[in-house]
């Protein structure tokens, strides 16, 4: 189940997560990846709500994002297992499946083809509007050398010799996924119809 909600209700819960870390999931082809990010923003361009990732050239997320330029951003609400964001933002897509390692349970979205995460529960179903890649040009000098040293090449997740592409996606649904709160309710609404069915009364 989900509960719709405004994500700016939300932005400090979103924002706050980040220091941690927050999931960004894409998906092509059938195959859906997920990615750890701790850069972002929620708000409004051209009167839209609106959430920018920014993902650096080399990510498999990236390519996978210029295929398919939908994506969910997943974001802890309540108790997280620890293992998760670490993991997804260590180990790359090209080369393992994070979402089977982790035995992570994927959610049927509302109006895209990006599922969403039942373990991270706080959902921004996203579609890429505009792509903004840095103009190197206007980073202060004192950035460029904490953030692009180029010191750690592309094929390795810490990798800082390649830029930020700024991915703007509308935010198209917004929602809670309730399923682990609503599960024993459903499951005692299943044993109340067990039982009149049982009792012979349908
Ligand atoms: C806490 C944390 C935050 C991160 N934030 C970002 C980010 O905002 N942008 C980015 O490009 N990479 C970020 N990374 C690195 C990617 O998650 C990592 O390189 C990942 O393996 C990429 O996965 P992919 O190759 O499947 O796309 C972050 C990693 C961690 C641990």
């Amino acid at each position: 189940m989900k509960k719709f909600i405004n994500a700016f209700d939300y932005a400090s819960d979103i924002c706050n997560s980040m220091g941690k870390g927050i999931l960004l999931t894409t998906k092509v082809e059938g195959q859906v990846n997920t990615m750890t990010i701790g850069w972002g923003m929620v708000g409004i361009e051209w009167g839209k709500p609106i959430f920018i990732a920014l993902v650096r050239e080399s990510r498999h997320t990236k390519s996978l994002l210029d295929t398919n330029g939908e994506f969910t951003v997943n974001i802890p609400y309540g108790e997280l297992d620890n293992r998760i964001l670490g993991f997804c933002g260590t180990k790359s897509g090209r080369d393992i499946d994070k979402i089977k390692e982790l035995g992570l349970t994927l959610v049927e979205p509302e109006s895209i083809s990006v599922p969403g995460i039942r373990e991270l529960p706080l959902t921004l179903e996203c579609k890429v509007l505009y792509r903004q890649e840095q103009d190197l040009s206007q980073i202060p000098e004192n950035i460029l050398q904490r953030y692009y040293p180029q010191d750690v090449d592309g094929s390795h997740p810490g990798s800082n010799r390649d830029y930020h592409i700024a991915y703007y996606g509308e935010i198209l649904n917004a929602y809670l996924i309730t399923d682990l709160i609503s599960a024993p309710l459903s499951f005692l609404r299943g044993a109340v119809l067990f039982y009149i069915y049982i009792s012979g009364f349908i």
